[in-house]
C-alpha cells in the first residue's frame, strides 16, 4: 500500500476530559502523527495511552492490541525472549480506537536521528533472537493449509507493492524489480511483527525487552521479512551498515540459517530495498546512497 494515510489532529483538550471522565488521570498527551500518546494512570499505576486519529488507523491499532493481548496469553509460553505490554483497557473515542496498556519503564534500543547512534552487540543478539521468536508463532497459528494458500497470494502482493513503490520513484529500479519476479517462487510464509526496528524494541533497566509498535503484526507474513526489515532499517535510516550486518550474522547464527534460507531471503530484501526508494523521497532521513549500495550487494 502506497497511498497515503490521512491523519487529522485531534483536541488533546477535550481527549484529556474524555480519559479523565473514564477515571483515569492525564500526565501528558501528545499527537506526533497518526496517533495520541498518552502517560496516565488508574489508582497510582502509570499507563499508556494509544488512541488512534482515525477509524482506519484504529484499524492498525487493533492489530496491535490483538498481538499483545495473545502474547500475554495463547502465545506466552513460547515467547522466550521478549515481553509485550499487558493490554488494561480500551474502547472508541469518536469511532476512534485506542487502548491503554501497561507502561513500560524504558528505553528503546536505538532512535533514528540521534546523534551518536549504537547498539550493543548484546542487544543487536536479543533482537534477532526476538526476530526468531516471533517466527516461532508460525506453526502454532497457522495450519498446513493456511500457509499453502497464502504462498499463492503474499509473494504476488509484495511484486505488486513492488512495482506501485517502483513507479512512484524517481529511480530506475528496473534490476530490482525483475530480481523480485524472478525470485518471487523462493519466498516462505511465516509470522512477523511487521515494523521490526530497533526503535519498537524497549529495554528495561532490569534489562527486559518489550516489543511495540505491532500494528502491522501478522502469522501469516513473508518469512524473514522482520530481519529483512531490521536489517534495512538499520543499514539505511539508523545510517549503521556495521550494526545491520552484525544484526544480520546473529540471525544467521541462532537460527542455523541455510543456502535455502539465503534464496527466501533475498526477494524479500530486495522488496524492502525497493520500498526504500519510495521512502528516501519522503521521509528525509533514509538514505539513498546506502540503500543503493545494498542494491549492489543484493544484485551482485
Ligand atoms: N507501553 C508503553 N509504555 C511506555 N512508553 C511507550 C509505550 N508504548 C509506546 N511508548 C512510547 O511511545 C513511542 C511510540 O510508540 P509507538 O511506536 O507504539 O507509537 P506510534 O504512534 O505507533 O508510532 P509510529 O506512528 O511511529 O508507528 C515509543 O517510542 C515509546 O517511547
Ligand atoms: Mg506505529
Amino acid at each position: 500500500m502506497t497511498g497515503e494515510i490521512k491523519t487529522e489532529k485531534l483536541n488533546l483538550e477535550e481527549v484529556g476530559r474524555h480519559f479523565e471522565s473514564l477515571g483515569y488521570k492525564v500526565r501528558k498527551l501528545d499527537q506526533p502523527w497518526r496517533h495520541v500518546r498518552g502517560e496516565i494512570s488508574h489508582e497510582n499505576e502509570r499507563l499508556f495511552l494509544k488512541l488512534a486519529c482515525t477509524e482506519e488507523i484504529g484499524e492498525r491499532t487493533r492489530n496491535e492490541r490483538g498481538f499483545n493481548e495473545n502474547a500475554n496469553s495463547v502465545w506466552k509460553k513460547y515467547l522466550k525472549c521478549f515481553t509485550t505490554p499487558k493490554i488494561f483497557d480500551e474502547g472508541y473515542y469518536l469511532g476512534k480506537y485506542w487502548f491503554v496498556d501497561e507502561f513500560v519503564f524504558g528505553k528503546p534500543l536505538a532512535e533514528p536521528g540521534q546523534k551518536k547512534t549504537s547498539i550493543s552487540e548484546k542487544d543487536l543478539e536479543a533482537a534477532a533472537k526476538i526476530a526468531k521468536n516471533i517466527m516461532e508463532l508460525t506453526d502454532i497459528s497457522l495450519l498446513p493449509k493456511d500457509k499453502e494458500y497464502l504462498k499463492t497470494v503474499r509473494p504476488e502482493r509484495l511484486l505488486e507493492m513492488s512495482e506501485e513503490w517502483s513507479s512512484s520513484s524517481h529511480r530506475d529500479t528496473k534490476k530490482l524489480l525483475r530480481f523480485i519476479k524472478e525470485r518471487k517462487g523462493d519466498i516462505e510464509i511465516a509470522a512477523s511483527h511487521g515494523d521490526f526496528t530497533p526503535w519498537a524494541i524497549m529495554k528495561t533497566k532490569s534489562n527486559n525487552y518489550y516489543l511495540i509498535d505491532s500494528e502491522a503484526a501478522q502469522m501469516g507474513g513473508l518469512k524473514f521479512y522482520d530481519v529483512a526489515y531490521f536489517y534495512h532499517r538499520v543499514y539505511t535510516k539508523l545510517k549503521r551498515p556495521d550494526l545491520a550486518e552484525t544484526f544480520l550474522d546473529k540471525f544467521k547464527q541462532t537460527a542455523n540459517w541455510t543456502e535455502k534460507n539465503t534464496k527466501e531471503f533475498a526477494p524479500v530484501l530486495a522488496g524492502r530495498i525497493m520500498g526504500g526508494y519510495f521512502d528516501a523521497e519522503r521521509d528525509g532521513v533514509t538514505s539513498t546512497e546506502l540503500n543503493q549500495e545494498m542494491e549492489k550487494n543484493l544484485l551482485s
